[in-house]
């Protein structure tokens, strides 16, 4: 259903894409687990009407439009995972000949499928550098750059790029930007209002929330939508499933209340971590010691929900962990619960990634209070 675009966010997250159901009244959109649809008698079908679950199924229309009302950008499509989402939409728009600038800190599988696939194997060149940096970005330019892809909050370091100074580079050598916004929780940064022209999420993240479903979402401009939606998702076959649509569309309903409470936690355990006694450093684009937080502080509304940390004694990371008894060791970010793992930043330097979840702050701080002293 067509959202009212006076909304604030909230009410946005709640009834964008919704409806109650036709067939039986209900205020829940059902869950649709059917493969085919009945074709018109007519024979007149298209790609618009639901035909065969694969090419678009309603869970997936209706996350896809309350997701639209979010985000913004023309359409939106989502797919089986954020990796899907990213990877196919490099492969969705790029040939043999082309050249693809990305950030060198990204995701793992982003990165593997740049660096180990791309070059060797489809011919299409690329360039992993420090888009922190829009001088270094500006300088790798070349005559066959199509696309720059930045992830901002990057993952693992927090890294912030610049989206509207990278905007402007791309456009003014008729390239894309695209932005993977994951680590923002989609709330807090507008990448296609700065200038990018796509705009990816894995939903299987913050904008889930709960740590219990699969799924991407890539924001932007129709015409590029079509082809990715195509490629992605009809040719490909990297379709979300109508149960994992439908459990995120559910935990949209409470992202920005959510968020707020990321947001707010993040940064009183990030003050707390800056004196902590046995803690070497901590990196939050909200602090003001991050070294991107001049551009975090002007391009974010608040600072999402991830932060990274060291022990004054490295040899103590195991043992720290094992003491935790609130935050959970475990990968992937945004879910209820608070998560920690020891990462590393591919050049060898590790340290804790730490995705902080909705419980109080106070017994998240406690937790790692009692943790460094046990340690
Ligand atoms: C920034 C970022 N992009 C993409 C992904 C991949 O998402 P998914 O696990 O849904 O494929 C992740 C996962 O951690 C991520 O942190």
């Amino acid at each position: 259903m067509p959202h009212d675009e006076s909304h604030g966010m909230s009410t946005r997250s709640v009834h964008a894409g919704w409806e109650p159901d036709p067939a039986t009244g209900a205020v829940k959109r059902p869950l649709v687990m059917a493969n085919s649809y009945v074709l018109p008698s007519d024979g007149n079908y298209d790609e618009t009407l639901y035909g065969y679950a694969r090419d678009l199924n309603p869970n997936a229309r209706w996350l896809e439009e309350r997701l639209l009302a979010l985000e913004g950008g023309e359409d939106c499509v989502v797919t089986a995972s954020g990796v899907s989402a990213i990877n196919g939409t490099f492969l969705a728009l790029l040939s043999a000949g082309d050249h693809l600038i990305c950030s060198d800190i990204s995701y793992i599988s982003v990165r593997t499928m740049l660096l180990e696939h791309f070059p060797s194997r489809f011919g299409i060149q690329t360039t992993l550098l420090d888009t922190s940096d829009p001088e270094v970005v500006q300088a790798a330019i070349q005559p066959n750059t199509k696309l720059i892809h930045i992830e901002t909050p990057g993952n693992p370091t927090t890294r912030i790029s610049d989206i509207a100074a990278i905007a402007a580079i791309a456009h003014a050598h008729g390239a894309l930007l695209s932005v993977d916004s994951t680590w923002s929780g989609l709330t807090t940064q507008s990448p296609l209002a700065l200038g990018a022209d796509l705009v990816e999420h894995s939903i299987s993240k913050y904008i889930n929330g709960h740590g219990d479903a699969l799924g991407g979402a890539v924001f932007g401009k129709k015409s590029l939508i079509d082809v990715i939606r195509k490629f992605v998702v009809k040719d490909m076959g990297a379709c979300i499933s109508p149960f994992n649509a439908w459990q995120i569309m559910r935990g949209v309903a409470t992202l920005p209340i959510r968020m707020e409470r990321h947001n707010a936690n993040a940064m009183q355990v990030a003050q707390f971590l800056e004196t902590a006694p046995g803690v070497a450093w901590v990196r939050y684009p909200g602090l003001k010691s991050h070294p991107n937080h001049a551009v975090a502080a002007q391009q974010m509304q608040g600072f999402s929900g991830m932060l990274n940390f060291d022990l004054v004694d490295p040899s103590k990371r195991a043992d720290f962990i094992s003491k935790l008894k609130v935050f959970v060791h475990a990968v992937s970010l945004g879910h209820d619960e608070s998560l920690i793992f020891v990462y590393n930043d591919y050049n060898g330097s590790e340290f804790f990634r730490v995705s902080i979840g909705i419980e109080d702050a106070s017994d998240l701080i406690a937790d790692i209070t009692q943790a460094l002293a046990a340690i």
